[in-house]
């Protein structure tokens, strides 16, 4: 694709959606928070000379106004960058609603089916990054794959940090967990920002396992690739709606384990993340009256760089620039 498009071309477009959803914090309507980045993501997409198309988005045509899967973004005229999206314009709507940290606005970008088109389902994951790639399997039991993982780390299981959803349906995996000895972070959501952390050391954070969202999983892999870490995902539908799903997308082996690569599968992949409230990476959008501040993480594959940018919006009358 993308030979003219750098990583950085997506900064505007994530922050953009980070502030929107950033000026509804704690309002407690998760739905508004997220209407608002949707809205504020299509706005600066849509100025891009890009001939887009969303293959993971807010959902298919019937059900999301925006940013729906299959929708064409950017200005799509002759002769421009064919580009497919996975976007996430607010990663933790609940957590945005409510104040809590790891809410981001978030997309990944390729050529044409550098991404998989995966349904709206749940995917029942491991992540891992660059120290441990390659030496865990989803299959495998969890207490090998903690002691894989600590191998690599050339560290005790216990030294461990693995995050989980809090959920009722991780209550053996959590048993299985505290059993083998590592620690466990249980997040409220946001699988995806704490994926990424996972893959950046210094996080504390080294592994996350569990089920959540397919639509994550993907972004997840575009993540990995761009940071050399590792994801595995298998498709996981948990009610009649969702197994309804999996059939419309004519998956016949739906015990697959889907690797990085196949979840992620292009040559040039961008991705780009702006925190909305603060987090293991990223500060969330800081308002000083006359403008704001944001933090965001933009990582090029192809380039092999990982920046993070720090942008002070300056309001009308100029205002002060704060160091913080
Ligand atoms: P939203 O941003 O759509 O609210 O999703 C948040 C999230 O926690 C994801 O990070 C995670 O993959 C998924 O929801 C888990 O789904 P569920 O809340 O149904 O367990």
């Amino acid at each position: 694709m993308t030979g003219e498009l750098r990583d950085h071309d997506f900064v505007a477009v994530t922050e953009a959606a980070a502030v929107a959803a950033a000026q509804t914090m704690g309002y407690g309507d998760r739905h508004h928070s997220d209407h608002v980045a949707v809205e504020a993501m299509r706005g600066v997409l849509a100025e891009m000379e890009i001939d887009g198309r969303v293959v993971i988005g807010e959902g298919e045509r019937d059900r999301a106004p925006m940013l729906y899967v299959g929708e064409k973004v950017g200005r799509g005229a002759p002769g421009d960058l064919q580009v497919d999206f996975a976007v996430d314009p607010l990663e933790g709507t609940n957590l945005c609603a409510t104040g809590a940290s790891d809410a981001m606005a978030v997309l990944a970008a390729s050529e044409r089916g550098g991404l998989l088109h995966a349904p709206d389902i749940y995917m029942d994951k491991i992540v891992v990054g660059p120290t441990a790639r390659g030496k865990v399997d989803l299959d495998a039991p969890v207490e090998d794959n903690l002691k894989a993982i600590a191998g690599a780390f050339d560290c005790a299981v216990s030294d461990l940090t693995v995050v989980v959803l809090d959920r009722d349906r991780h209550r053996d995996l959590i048993d299985d967990i505290r059993t083998a000895g590592a620690r466990i972070k249980l997040i409220g959501d946001g699988d995806l920002s704490t994926a990424i952390a996972a893959a950046v050391r210094g996080t504390g954070i080294h592994a996350v396992i569990g089920a959540g969202g397919a639509p994550e999983g993907v972004i997840t892999a575009a993540a990995m690739r761009c940071l050399g870490g590792e994801i595995q995902g298998r498709l996981s539908a948990l009610s009649d709606e969702q197994r309804r799903r999996l059939a419309e997308f004519d998956i016949e082996d739906s015990d697959r384990i889907y690797r990085t690569e196949e979840l992620a599968p292009g040559e040039d992949i961008l991705f780009c993340c702006t925190g909305v409230t603060g987090g293991d990476l990223l500060r969330g959008v800081r308002f000083f009256g006359d403008g704001f501040r944001t933090s965001t993480l933009t990582m090029s594959l192809k380039e092999g760089v990982i920046r993070f940018v720090e942008t002070i919006h300056r309001g009308e009358d100029g205002g002060p620039v704060y160091f913080y």
